[in-house]
């Protein structure tokens, strides 16, 4: 930490009021999965959805966020740290903001998907394991790159040249390949409603 000598700063309104305003709680809905396992799909979907009912969202995508702020960041074990570090950081401020933040990265390590989890309240972190075998993936290669991965043209591609370690206790598991996109999307609805994070009208 090099920010030293900083001292937090805070306004008269807070979460609650915006989440009030809003009429929703605000949580970081974590998506985590293989490439091709639908994690920006069923995000969009949901995000949809939400939005139908009157909740305020927001997509956080991993294609998009490293053509941004995090374009610095390569697939090394130490840049997938910090991009799931940072979008920790960038979920956690979006859930201070009063949204329903959706998150679709890879985030193969458990041990930074768990450091995220430890930066907000109980029960605001919700981890959705998108479980889809590989050889389906890699069946579908919507972008093309599990094809690029075998030949050797792209390398430490997850799932291929890189691990992806399994959650061992996501809050959720959608089986991907075995459910259609709207069945995931009402079943992860269903949890948002039963927690009372949203009202449905
Ligand atoms: S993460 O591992 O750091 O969480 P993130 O979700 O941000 O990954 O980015 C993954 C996306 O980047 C994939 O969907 C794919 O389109 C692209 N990509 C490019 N190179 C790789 C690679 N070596 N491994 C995985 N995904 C890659």
């Amino acid at each position: 930490m090099k920010s030293i000598n900083t001292v937090l700063q805070r306004g008269e309104i807070g979460r609650y009021d915006r989440e009030k305003l809003l009429n929703q709680k605000s949580v970081l809905i974590w998506f985590t999965g293989l490439s091709g396992s639908g994690k920006s799909t069923i995000a969009y979907a949901l995000e949809k959805k939400l939005t139908a009912n009157g909740n305020l969202c927001y997509v956080l995508d991993g294609d998009n966020v490293r053509q941004g702020l995090n374009g610095d960041l390569s697939f090394s074990p130490q840049d997938r740290k910090e991009n799931i570090r940072r979008i920790g950081e960038v979920g956690k401020l979006f859930v201070e903001a009063g949204l329903i933040t959706l998150t679709a990265f890879i985030s193969p390590y458990r041990q930074d998907r768990q450091a995220v989890r430890a930066k907000l309240e109980k029960g605001r972190f919700i981890e959705v394991y998108l479980k889809c075998p590989l050889s389906v993936c890699e069946g579908r290669d919507v972008k093309g790159l599990y094809n690029k991965a075998r030949s050797g043209e792209i390398e430490d591609f997850t799932g291929v040249s890189s691990p992806y370690e399994e959650p061992e206790n996501p809050d959720l598991v959608v089986e991907s390949d075995k459910i259609e996109i709207t069945v995931a999307v009402e079943k992860i609805f269903q949890y948002l409603k039963e927690k009372a994070i949203i009202e449905v009208k």
